[in-house]
């Protein structure tokens, strides 16, 4: 039987060269559990129970993302179906981007850009635009992995203390929420880290403070961080994932201390085709009987 593999639309054709190249069959479309012995996916899509249970000849799973919260991980354990992400090549672009985000919020950009395009520039002043210093300011990374060591390799650059937390040790979370002016969140989803940051822990940050998530939006509880933004609790914050993404709480769009971005972490051309091709690596891997460079279930 020829292996057959179904590619979410979307994937970049990057991901299909590799396929190709390795004599696989493969076609674009809606995901189909049944025909298929390998799926390249999306984290938009939910690879959940009931669709692993209906994958009679599936074999891997390959999520076009480092975080695999859209899938199941147990069932697909459970079902001997292998599920494998896209590590260390988004590293870069990802802790790129978060830094962008916290520079965005501190010096206020979004605002700044509008305000010139809107005809409010009409000459220096001392008293416009005022942001916030990071130079020298301390970093709260929350999850030490591989995109919180590189979000502290940028920040070296810009002098911060830099302080870490995440269960394998570091500083604890309260600790590091209370005594940082930037807080960045670089944890997976889990069930552990779910609304890891809600009010009690937005009431432990300084006034002053700004909160980046570009990890996963449920880690936030979004209603919560709106209340702590329009109190004044926090100063700003700079957003690339979102609790309901695509949905934003209610609030959170008219919030202009909030530097809004869709989900665009590792959105590099060099960086996507990189994701889809690691994909496809871990599916020739795994049809062939090979270990699975990826593997996380
Ligand atoms: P990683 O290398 O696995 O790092 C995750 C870190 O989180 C580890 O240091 C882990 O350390 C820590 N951690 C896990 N559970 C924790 C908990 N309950 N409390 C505190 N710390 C915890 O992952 P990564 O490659 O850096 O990626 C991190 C996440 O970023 C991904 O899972 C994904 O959701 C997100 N991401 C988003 C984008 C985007 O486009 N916005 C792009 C790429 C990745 P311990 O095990 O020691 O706790
Ligand atoms: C993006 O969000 C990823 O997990 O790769």
């Amino acid at each position: 039987m020829i292996a057959r593999v179904r590619v979410s639309p979307g994937v970049p054709i990057a991901a299909l060269r590799v396929l190709a190249e390795a004599g696989l069959e493969s076609d674009v479309g809606p995901l189909d559990a049944a025909a298929a012995n390998a799926l390249l996916c999306l984290l938009t899509d939910r690879i959940d129970v009931r669709f692993l249970e209906s994958a009679r000849h599936l074999r891997i799973v390959a999520n076009m993302a480092v975080g695999t919260d859209n899938i199941d991980l147990a069932a697909a354990a459970r079902l001997g179906i292998a599920v494998s992400n896209t590590p260390d090549v988004l590293t870069d672009a990802t802790a790129d981007l978060t830094f962008a985000l916290l520079l965005a919020a501190a010096r206020r950009l979004v605002w700044a850009d509008r305000y010139v395009r809107g005809g409010g520039f009409v000459g220096w002043s001392p008293d416009v635009g005022i942001g916030l210093d990071v130079t020298g300011r301390t970093l709260g990374i929350v999850g030490s992995g591989r995109i919180g060591r590189a979000v502290a390799e940028r920040a070296r650059g810009f002098r911060m203390e830099v302080l870490f937390h995440s269960r394998s040790g570091g500083t604890p979370l309260f600790e590091l929420l209370a005594r940082s002016d930037f807080i960045s969140l670089h944890v997976p989803l889990t069930s552990e880290t779910r609304q890891l940051i809600g009010a009690p822990e937005l009431a432990r940050m300084k006034k002053t403070a700004v909160l980046v998530n570009t990890a996963r939006g449920p880690i936030v509880d979004e209603a919560a961080l709106v209340a702590a933004l329009r109190a004044g609790q926090i100063a700003a914050a700079g957003l690339d994932v979102f609790e309901h993404e695509p949905a934003l709480a209610a609030g959170l769009r008219d919030l202009p201390q909030v530097v809004l971005a869709p989900h665009v972490g590792s959105a590099t051309i060099a960086t996507r085709d990189r994701m889809a091709e690691v994909a496809a690596a871990n599916i020739v891997a795994a049809l062939r009987g090979q270990p699975i460079p990826n593997r996380v279930a």
